[in-house]
């Protein structure tokens, strides 16, 4: 039985990554880069997407990858990846569903309708478009697929002034568990990656105002934000053969924040 833990294993398998061009998408691929995997990173945001890869290009000119304008929200666009993948690599081998905005920090009543409508378009939306496409491609293209999905420690449990984003990320864990369910006796495994509050873009403004920094730190025991770089073990431990048995599943990475 495939148990898997060694890096080797991703090299030459295609991985496609959305929300690639920073933060937590950005380390997963350069740490895929280095397995020599060919890694496709799709984002709004193609310049931040090159500056994912330039590192890794210095070191090895030969390194095979794509980056593609990618909008998560829209079906055409999510669609035209997945077969822009597939047409030039031949299959897409595991796929890591990241891409994602918070929502604004205020009381349900105050959240109108066009915010709440943005965020479930990207962070839920998005993902169910991704699998929706992604799964279809693996089961005719290969014998196998593995995706994960980020959804976040607020789609496990709840929090203050953060109605949409709750919604969606919870939403991302149904979608989840619904799709491996759906494909698991066909060799598709879908789990989810539920990190806790991590230093990106995404964060910057509250980490860096001590008026916010103080509270977001007290809630969590090891008193620190993870590192983009942090979120990359369990990812690839869920892409890889070592999680073979492994599906439907919600994965916190979150320095002991919901335990
Ligand atoms: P980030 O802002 O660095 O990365 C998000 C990426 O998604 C950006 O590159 C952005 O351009 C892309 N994106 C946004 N809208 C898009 C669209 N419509 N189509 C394609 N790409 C789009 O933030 P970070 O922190 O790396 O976030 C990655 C994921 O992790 C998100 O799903 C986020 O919700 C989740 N997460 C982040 C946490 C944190 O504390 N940073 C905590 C829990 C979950």
């Amino acid at each position: 039985m495939a148990q898997n833990l060694q890096l080797t294993q991703f090299l030459n398998k295609v991985v496609l990554i959305t929300g690639a061009a920073g933060g937590i998408g950005r380390a997963v691929a350069r740490a895929l880069l280095e397995t020599g995997a060919i890694v496709c990173l799709g984002d709004v945001n193609t310049d931040g997407c090159e500056e994912t890869v330039q590192p890794y290009l210095e070191k090895n000119k030969s390194a095979k990858h794509l980056i593609y304008a990618l909008d998560v929200t829209n079906a055409s666009s999510v669609k035209g990846f997945v077969d822009i993948v597939v047409a030039t690599f031949g299959r897409i081998d595991c796929a890591f569903n990241n891409a994602g905005i918070l929502s604004g920090s205020k009381p349900l009543a105050d959240v109108d309708e066009i915010e709440y409508d943005k965020v479930v378009d990207i962070d839920m939306k998005g993902i169910f478009l991704c699998l929706k496409y992604e799964i279809p491609a693996m089961i005719n293209t290969g014998d196998k697929g593995v995706i994960v999905n980020t959804s976040s420690t607020l789609g496990i449990v709840g929090d203050k002034l953060s109605a949409a984003y709750i919604a969606a990320k919870h939403g991302v864990v149904g979608l989840t568990r619904a799709a491996a369910m759906d494909y698991a006796d066909q060799n598709i495994r879908v789990n989810a990656l539920a990190p806790g509050l991590t230093q990106t873009a995404m964060t910057e403004h509250w980490l860096a105002d001590p008026k916010y920094q103080g509270p977001l730190l007290s809630n969590i025991p090891m008193k620190r934000p993870a590192m983009p770089e942090e979120m990359v073990g369990m990812t690839l431990f869920l892409l890889s053969d070592a999680s073979s048995y492994i599906t439907g599943h919600v994965m916190t990475v979150d320095g002991g924040m919901t335990m």
